[in-house]
């Protein structure tokens, strides 16, 4: 099973969107397998965001990463990182496709509610970056024969 990050960012807290993101994954029937609040800071996020350093809108981004804690969530699923992409939507959230997280919550290409991670690589490395050991626990939900046939779990 893959798993995946995901970070509701300020732009979630502030605007109360944190429980309706979470009922959106678990309803999907992917699995929290590791959240926490935390707050981030500019070393974490120059390394995270570390391909748009140089881009004009950078000090914005990272003054909007900073204005709340967020929360962290490593979710788990087949599939998961594409699925939770396509959940939500465009990065852009005019963009986005309505039924999508941004294309429902967001008009920004900042403030977008979220981040998710783009491939299985970024994945493994976003999650060392946001989730120390022990923090991600590989539970099996009693649920699993009901979200998926015996050759996808
Ligand atoms: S790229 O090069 O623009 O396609 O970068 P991308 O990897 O898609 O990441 C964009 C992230 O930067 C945040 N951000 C902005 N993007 C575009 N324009 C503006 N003005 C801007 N401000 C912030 C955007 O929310 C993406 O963050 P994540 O966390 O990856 O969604």
């Amino acid at each position: 099973m893959e798993k995946t990050l995901v970070i509701l960012k300020p732009s979630a807290i502030e605007r109360g969107l944190v429980g309706q993101i979470l009922t959106r994954f678990q309803q999907k029937g992917l699995t929290i397998v590791g959240m926490k609040m935390m707050q981030l800071d500019e070393k974490l996020l120059r390394e995270h965001y570390a391909h748009l350093v140089d881009r004009a809108f950078f000090p914005w981004l990272l003054a909007s990463m900073m204005a709340t804690p967020v929360i962290v969530l490593c979710l788990k699923g087949r599939d998961a990182v594409r699925v939770v992409r396509l959940m939500t939507g465009a990065t852009n959230g005019r963009e986005a496709l309505p039924g999508t997280i941004r294309g429902d919550f967001s008009l920004s290409g900042q403030e977008n509610i979220v981040h998710a991670s783009s491939s299985l690589e970024d994945a493994e490395v976003e999650l060392k970056r946001f989730f120390a050991d022990g923090e991600i626990y590989d539970w099996v939900p009693q649920s699993t024969p009901f979200l998926y046939a015996p050759d996808e779990a």
